[in-house]
């Protein structure tokens, strides 16, 4: 059995006050409660050394939204994976489709960020998913493989044991309009039986994949009790405590 993991990706969202007043609500929330369910924040960068300090005593995790590919050096407003690790994050979020299209950032990019990720121990949650006009056009499973494909290049099913894919389809993000879950299982059983084809049914099988797209308390359950589905990367509906933490309610 796969532990459920409910994420938060906060996006560009709120300051030093209101990311303080968002994890205090989210703790008071999520204590005392028996939950078994892997949750993890994404603040933005200048909340995660004080999210780390609200958070370090209790079984939420952190997790950054972005990271450069390098340790140092000339990279004027980047943040190096050991930055993120200075901070107690354990995760960082890579190639999702804000990345990708808005900053124009390709599969090889997002390999070279993957694979620094993990040679300096972070974790990533790697984002795939296609566009609306992909998916009209029938090409849903061929974009989610060539961006896995292209993504996990030259990395051994050793390096990739902590790794989360995120299937995230772009018409679904912040749109209000989630995949059914039917359509979400669909493509996370081809993305499982992928894995399966490139590495071993055994890790497939441990792999964690989750829905990212409009999730919320209305349509977590549903979703999340697909075979295929392990969790959720949930944008809009994290930034409320009460939302965020039914959804991670409706993982149980
Ligand atoms: P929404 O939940 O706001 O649709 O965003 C999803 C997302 O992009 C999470 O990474």
């Amino acid at each position: 059995m796969r532990t459920k993991v409910v994420a938060g990706n906060w996006k560009m969202n709120n300051d030093i006050n209101s990311s303080v007043t968002l994890i205090n609500e989210i703790k008071k929330g999520l204590n005392q409660k028996n939950i078994n369910v892997k949750v993890i924040i994404c603040p933005p960068f200048t909340s995660l050394e004080t999210a780390y300090a609200l958070i370090k005593e209790t079984p939420i995790k952190l997790g950054a939204q972005n990271m450069y590919f390098e340790k140092s050096g000339a990279f004027t407003g980047e943040i190096s994976p050991l930055m993120l690790k200075s901070v107690g994050c354990e995760y960082v979020i890579l190639g999702h489709s804000e990345r990708r299209t808005i900053f124009m950032e390709s599969n090889q990019l997002i390999n070279k960020k993957i694979k620094a990720a993990i040679s300096n121990g972070l974790n990533p949650i790697f984002c795939i998913g296609e566009t609306l006009e992909e998916r009209e056009a029938g090409k849903t499973f061929n974009v989610v493989e060539t961006q896995i494909r292209e993504g996990l290049a030259n990395l051994s099913e050793q390096e990739l044991s902590n790794l989360i894919i995120a299937y995230e389809p772009v018409w679904a993000i912040g749109t209000g309009r989630n995949a059914t879950p039917e359509q979400a299982e669909e493509v996370h059983k081809f993305i499982r039986d992928l894995i399966a084809n490139l590495y071993s049914k055994e890790f497939a099988e441990k792999l964690i994949i989750q829905y990212g797209g409009s999730v919320k308390p209305e349509n977590s359950k549903d979703l999340m009790s697909q075979p295929d589905i392990d969790g959720a990367l949930v944008g809009g509906a994290c930034l409320n405590a009460e939302s965020f933490i039914k959804i991670i309610e409706s993982a149980q």
